[in-house]
Formats: structure tokens, C-alpha cells, sequence
């Protein structure tokens, strides 16, 4: 049996493929999340979870962010959504808003971290607090670590806007959170995280240093009501993949489904969303690291 590295990629491809259309987790629980959920004008779960509840969500101007606001605002979530194109934004908060439901616009560059400071202030004076927090503006480098020699910003940027703002912010709005003893935050991490992919060396350390952050404060949180939640998505067919050609004949989610994960989140508020076989692939890893190097030495 062919045990080469290319040999494994293929077949972690193939396990990837063979999800189709649902390949979080696995067919069963994603289905299970999608039955939940319940319909998308936000009857069932997603309601319960989320109805009446301050929502905020960064990087919901495009993507994934914007589908889980939209989704989240039908289901009765106010939804706070934040981004800095303001265009965009007053698209979001139009489209909410003729669909019936609650959403507030504030644009921020969250890579300022004294805007950061500044957006907590506005939506505390604003709203008193936030039930909700979707850590899920975000942004991703794909380069071989030597073309990086001269390009420092290419593991400072990631590291910026994926961790440090995600942390400032976390912690502008945990104190709120732990006086009412109630408060869920969800990080959309990736699959990187846990697969390590070469050429993604930036991206990879700043969505593990987010995750590894998040449990350490769990810890201290834990009897304050307080949850995060690490979200390990895989492929998702946003803007952010666009740029890459490979990733066109790769299977990826929907944003719709991507979503939906998202929501699931919301719902069962567990600590961890996991792809199967992003699972199966670092336990793999844990009893051989070699396995894995073997994948990503000829991973493109
Ligand atoms: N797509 C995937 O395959 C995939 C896989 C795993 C994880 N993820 C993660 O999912 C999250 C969402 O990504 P996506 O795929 O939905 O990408 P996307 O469509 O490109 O959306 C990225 C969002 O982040 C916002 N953003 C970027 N820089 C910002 C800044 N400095 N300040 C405020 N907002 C900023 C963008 O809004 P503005 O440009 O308007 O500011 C946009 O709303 C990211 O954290 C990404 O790492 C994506």
C-alpha cells in the first residue's frame, strides 16, 4: 500500500471529497446541526439560542461573517456588525433590516488596536453589553516561508488582526460579560490550526496562538457562564480563497454552511468545532509527527 506523503494528501483529499456537501464533522452531526437549527427565518434552536441577544460580529461586511449575521438577525439576535468597509456594511444592515430584523453598522479597522478600544466604548454606551461575541474578521497569507525573508508584515499582520485585536476585544467586552455571569465567545479559527499546512506559517501561529489564548482564559471564566468556543473551519468558498487557484478544484464549504456550523456553535455552545478528518488527521500526527510532515513536504 502506498504510504507516500502525496499518496496520504490524496486520500485526506478524497475523505474530504467524500463529505460533499457536508463536510464538518461528519454527515450525521452536521445534519443533526442543520436539523437544530431549524428553518432559516430563525424558528427551533438557533432561536432560543440567540432570540433577543446582542450578537456582535467582526468581518461581517463579506464571507462567512456576513452569512452568520444575516442568519443570526433573522433568528432575533441583534446583531451588531463590524468591518471597515461601510458600504458593505450598510448592505448587511438594508438586507437584515427588510428581512425584519435588528442590525447596528460600526465600522472599525480592528488592526488599530485604539479603534479596537474605541468600538468597545461606542457599543457598551450604546448597548449596555454583548451577549455574543464572533471573533471573525480575519485574514490569511499564503508564502513559502523564504520569499517572506524580507517581509516581516507577513507574520505581523496575520498576527494583528487574527490574534491581537481578537484578544483586545475579547477583553473590552469579557468584564460586562462576567458581571451578568452569561456570555459566549466564538472564534472562527481553521483547520490550519490543528493541520499545520506549509506556506501558511503566519496564518497557522496566529489562529493556534487565538485558540491557545482562549482555553488558557476559559480556565479563569469557567464558573462565570462564560464559553468560548473554537471554531476549526475547514475550505470555505469566500472572497479570502478567491486568490488561490488551487483551492477552485478543492471541496470547500458554502457560506450558507459555514454558517450554519457558526449557528450550531451559538446552539450548543461547545467548547471546540472540530472537521472529522481534520481530527483524524492530527491525532495521526500526535502518535507520528513524521506522518505529518510527510503530507505537508508535498501538500502544494
Ligand atoms: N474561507 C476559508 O476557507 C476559511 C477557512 C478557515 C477559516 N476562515 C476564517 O474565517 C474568517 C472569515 O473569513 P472569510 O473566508 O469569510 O473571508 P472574507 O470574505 O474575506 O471576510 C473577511 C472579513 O474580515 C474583515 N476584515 C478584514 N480585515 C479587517 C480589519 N482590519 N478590520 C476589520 N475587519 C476586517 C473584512 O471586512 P472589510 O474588508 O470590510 O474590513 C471581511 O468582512 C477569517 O477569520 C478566516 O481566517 C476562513
Amino acid at each position: 500500500m502506498e504510504l507516500s506523503g502525496r499518496g496520504i494528501a490524496r486520500s485526506v483529499v478524497r475523505r474530504a471529497n467524500s463529505f460533499g456537501a457536508t463536510p464538518i464533522s461528519s454527515r450525521g452531526v452536521f445534519n443533526r446541526a442543520v436539523g437544530r437549527l431549524g428553518d432559516a427565518d430563525g424558528s427551533g434552536a438557533l432561536h432560543k439560542a440567540v432570540g433577543g441577544k446582542i450578537v456582535l460580529v467582526t468581518g461581517a461586511s463579506s464571507g462567512i461573517g456576513r452569512a452568520a449575521a444575516v442568519r443570526m438577525a433573522a433568528a432575533g439576535a441583534l446583531v451588531l456588525v463590524v468591518a471597515r468597509s461601510e458600504d458593505q456594511l450598510a448592505e448587511v444592515v438594508e438586507e437584515v433590516t427588510e428581512a425584519g430584523g435588528l442590525a447596528v453598522a460600526y465600522r472599525c479597522d480592528l488592526a488599530d488596536l485604539e479603534q479596537v478600544d474605541a468600538l468597545v466604548t461606542k457599543v457598551l454606551d450604546a448597548h449596555g453589553h454583548v451577549d455574543i461575541l464572533v471573533n471573525n474578521a480575519g485574514m490569511s497569507i499564503r508564502r513559502k516561508v523564504r520569499h517572506s525573508q524580507d517581509r516581516f508584515q507577513d507574520f505581523e499582520r496575520p498576527m494583528q488582526l487574527n490574534y491581537f485585536a481578537a484578544v483586545r476585544l475579547t477583553m473590552g467586552l469579557l468584564p460586562t460579560m462576567v458581571e451578568r455571569e452569561s456570555g459566549q465567545i466564538i472564534n472562527i479559527s481553521s483547520w490550519a490550526a490543528m493541520l499545520h499546512p506549509a506556506r501558511f506559517s503566519g496564518y497557522t501561529a496566529s489562529k493556534a496562538a487565538l485558540e491557545a489564548w482562549s482555553d488558557c482564559v476559559q480556565g479563569e471564566v469557567h464558573d462565570d457562564g462564560i464559553v468560548f468556543t473554537n471554531v476549526r473551519m475547514p475550505l470555505v468558498r469566500t472572497p479570502m480563497i478567491t486568490p488561490t487557484k488551487l483551492y477552485s478544484r478543492m471541496p470547500a464549504l458554502s457560506m450558507e454552511q459555514a454558517a450554519t456550523v457558526v449557528c450550531d456553535a451559538a446552539v450548543s455552545r461547545s467548547r471546540r468545532v472540530t472537521p472529522l478528518v481534520a481530527a483524524w488527521a492530527a491525532f495521526a500526527e500526535s502518535i507520528s509527527p513524521s506522518l505529518g510532515d510527510a503530507i505537508r513536504k508535498n501538500a502544494i
